[in-house]
């Protein structure tokens, strides 16, 4: 096994870590806003199995990274499970919502998500046959909690109000819409394996906006579920959970959840994950995403700091949270170089 990240995942300690960027694929790149722009929009380039495959190899051609996440989006899933998805441009994402007992019953079962994801698939197919040999493929989904969070509010909410909302009022309405989109996720991700994505991760933006029990229950629960059932199906799969905003609660988390990586934000100092983490498993993360916007000195220094922190155990460089629209593709250049020791 030659591949970095696996190696990693695996539980190997590298001389120096290797990296990828989560939304590495994305506008702060002209060739990515030329791709879109032919598409016509961001839910077609979804769906054109060439267009994403080619924007998510723009980066892997620019830079190197160690591992290429395939183009996709969380919300591609409630949608194969029936719900209208669109977005607004300049704000993101609306959904016709499931708040009700009966809206949840009217979704389309697991079996029949493939007809609308199938392009996905095609995507995974092109990227492990176009990919360089040492570039790892990972494939992702949303958590259920942070899918839930946008299907009952139709919308990204500051503070997911709404669902805490229902989870509050509708107790069983809730836990089965948690439950349904646990099952359709095991399938998605399953079916992106078969098609050649050798890591899958899930992402929760928001499980640090749940509390007490109710973590234990909607992020650590789903997620130890879903690694078990892939992990049982295709023996060996990586799984990297990203619980964004667990906070202290990340210490423990590769035992409950099951998962080989657990991806960090940089709402923990990269000393205290390497504390109190990284001592479960490898560790992916976590240096703040502003620095790819203001660049200098502190990006060298903070990247430098990260890599020293988790140099005692296994480690995927990565930000905190995704890129985003305004960084400068110069600065990601800056942070691999520094990582690989060229400053
Ligand atoms: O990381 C990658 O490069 C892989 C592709 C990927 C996208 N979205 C592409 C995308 C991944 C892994 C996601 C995950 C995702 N999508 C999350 C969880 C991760 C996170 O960032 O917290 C969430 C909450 C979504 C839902 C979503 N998609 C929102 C809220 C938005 C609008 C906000 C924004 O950044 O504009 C999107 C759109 C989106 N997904 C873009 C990209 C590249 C920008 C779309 C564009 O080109 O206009």
């Amino acid at each position: 096994m030659t591949k970095t990240i696996l190696r990693a995942l695996a539980g190997e300690r590298l001389p120096t870590p290797p990296v990828w960027m989560m939304r590495q694929a994305g506008r702060y790149l002209p060739e990515y806003r030329a791709t879109r722009a032919q598409a016509g929009d961001f839910l077609s380039l979804c769906y054109n199995p060439e267009l994403a495959a080619e924007v998510t190899l723009q980066p892997i051609r620019r830079y190197g990274f160690d591992a290429a996440i395939l183009f996709a989006d969380i919300l591609l899933l409630p949608q194969a499970l029936g719900v209208d998805l669109w977005f607004e441009t300049g704000e993101g994402p609306r959904m016709s919502t499931v708040t009700t007992a009966a809206e949840l019953a009217a979704l389309r079962p697991d079996s029949a998500i493939h007809d609308t994801l199938a392009p996905v698939y095609e995507t995974v197919r092109i990227l492990s046959r176009a990919l360089p040999a040492e570039t790892t493929l990972i494939g992702f989904a949303g958590a259920p909690w942070t899918v839930a969070t946008y299907m009952v509010a139709g919308r990204g909410t500051p503070d997911q109000g709404p669902a805490h909302a229902l989870k509050t009022a509708d107790r069983a309405t809730f836990t089965g819409l948690i439950d349904r989109l646990t099952t359709a996720t095991v399938e998605y991700l399953s079916a992106q394996v078969q098609a050649g994505a050798e890591v899958v991760k899930l992402f929760d933006s928001w499980a640090g906006s749940l509390q007490g029990d109710d973590f234990v229950e909607f992020a650590v629960e789903p997620a130890r579920k879903i690694t078990a059932e892939l992990k049982s199906r295709h023996p060996g799969l990586p799984v990297i959970a990203f619980p964004r905003g667990a906070g202290e609660r990340f210490a423990g988390l590769h035992k409950a959840i099951g998962a080989d990586c657990i991806a960090l934000d940089d709402g923990v100092t990269p000393e205290w994950a390497a504390a109190h983490v990284q001592s479960g498993g490898c560790v992916q993360g976590n240096l703040a995403s502003h620095h790819m916007v203001t660049g200098g000195a502190d990006l060298v220094r903070e990247t430098r700091r990260v890599v020293e922190a988790f140099a005692g155990g296994p480690h995927i460089f990565n930000l905190g949270h995704g890129i985003t629209p305004d960084a400068d593709p110069e600065n990601v250049q800056l942070m691999i170089d520094t990582l690989r020791g060229r400053v």
